[in-house]
C-alpha cells in the first residue's frame, strides 16, 4: 500500500505525519515499513546524519539504462524497522533525454513495494511528489485547519483522498468547515502538541513516538 502524504502551505507537519504514520505502519509490519523522502527533511526528523550517498533524485535522473530494483540499493536503515529512501541532490543540469517518465516508473515501483509505503511529497508536490501522490492508494492533505491554508488546498494541483488535521484548540475552523470545503473525509486530527516537537527537535521523534499522535495516526490510513 502506498500512502502519500503532503500539504498546501510549507510547516503543516507534513514531514512529521509521514514519520509517524510510517513509524506506527512499521510496527505491524514483519518487513518494516519503506518512508520515501520527496521532501527532504525525512533523515532530519528521524534523528539521522543527512545522507552522504545518492537518492531518489539520482535515480530519476539516470534514465531507464538504471533498473527499478536500483532503487532497492539507495534504502537506508532508520530506527524501528523503518527503511529510508533519501531524496539525494537534485541535478542542476536540465533531466538527460531518456529520463521522462521515470517518476511513474518510481510511483508504479513504490505502488508495487509488498511493505506499507510512506512518501512525503512535501508542500504543493510536483514533478516526482505529484506522480507519487497521484498514483497512491491512500493521498493524504496534511492541512492546519485555517483560512489561508484551505484556500491553496483548494488551488493546489491534486486532490487528496482524505485529510490529516493538525489543529491547535482555540480555531475557528473545524473538522467538518474542511470535510464541507474539501469534499473529502478528515481521517485523523493530530493535536498541535509540545511533545511533538521536542521529539523532532530532539531527533527522537520515531523511538518516542507521542503517545496522541500514534493514536490519532493509527487508523488514519
Ligand atoms: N503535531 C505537532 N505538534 C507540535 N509541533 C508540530 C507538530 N507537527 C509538526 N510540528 C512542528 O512544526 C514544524 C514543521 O513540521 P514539518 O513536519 O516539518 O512540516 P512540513 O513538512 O509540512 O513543512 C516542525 O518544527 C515540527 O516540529
Ligand atoms: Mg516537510
Amino acid at each position: 500500500m502506498l500512502i502519500a502524504c503532503w500539504s498546501a502551505k510549507g510547516g503543516s507537519g507534513t514531514t512529521v505525519v509521514s514519520v509517524a504514520l510510517a513509524t506506527v505502519l512499521a510496527r505491524s509490519s514483519p518487513g518494516g515499513a519503506l518512508l520515501a523522502d520527496l521532501g527532504g527533511d525525512v533523515p532530519a526528523v528521524l534523528g539521522l546524519p543527512e545522507p552522504a550517498g545518492p537518492g531518489l533524485e539520482e535515480w530519476l535522473a539516470s534514465g531507464a539504462s538504471v533498473p527499478a530494483d536500483a532503487l532497492s540499493r539507495l534504502e537506508i536503515a532508520g530506527p524501528g524497522g523503518l527503511h529510508v529512501l533519501p531524496v539525494g541532490a537534485p541535478s542542476s543540469t536540465p533531466p538527460p533525454p531518456g529520463t521522462t517518465g521515470r517518476a511513474e516508473v518510481l510511483a508504479a515501483v513504490l505502488a508495487a513495494d509488498p511493505r506499507p509505503v510512506v512518501a512525503d511529497c512535501g508542500c504543493l508536490p510536483a514533478g516526482a511528489g505529484l506522480a507519487v501522490a497521484a498514483a497512491a492508494s491512500v493521498s493524504l492533505l496534511v492541512l492546519r485547519p485555517c483560512y489561508l491554508s484551505l484556500r491553496r488546498a483548494l488551488q493546489a494541483p491534486l486532490r487528496p483522498s482524505g485529510v490529516i488535521l493538525v489543529s491547535a484548540s482555540g480555531r475557528s475552523l473545524g473538522r467538518s468547515d474542511v470535510e464541507h470545503v474539501l469534499g473529502v473525509p478528515v481521517r485523523a486530527v493530530v493535536a498541535v502538541d509540545p511533545a511533538v516537537a521536542r521529539a523532532v527537535d530532539a531527533g527522537l521523534l520515531p523511538t518516542r513516538l507521542p503517545r496522541g499522535l500514534e493514536r490519532a495516526l493509527r487508523h488514519a490510513a
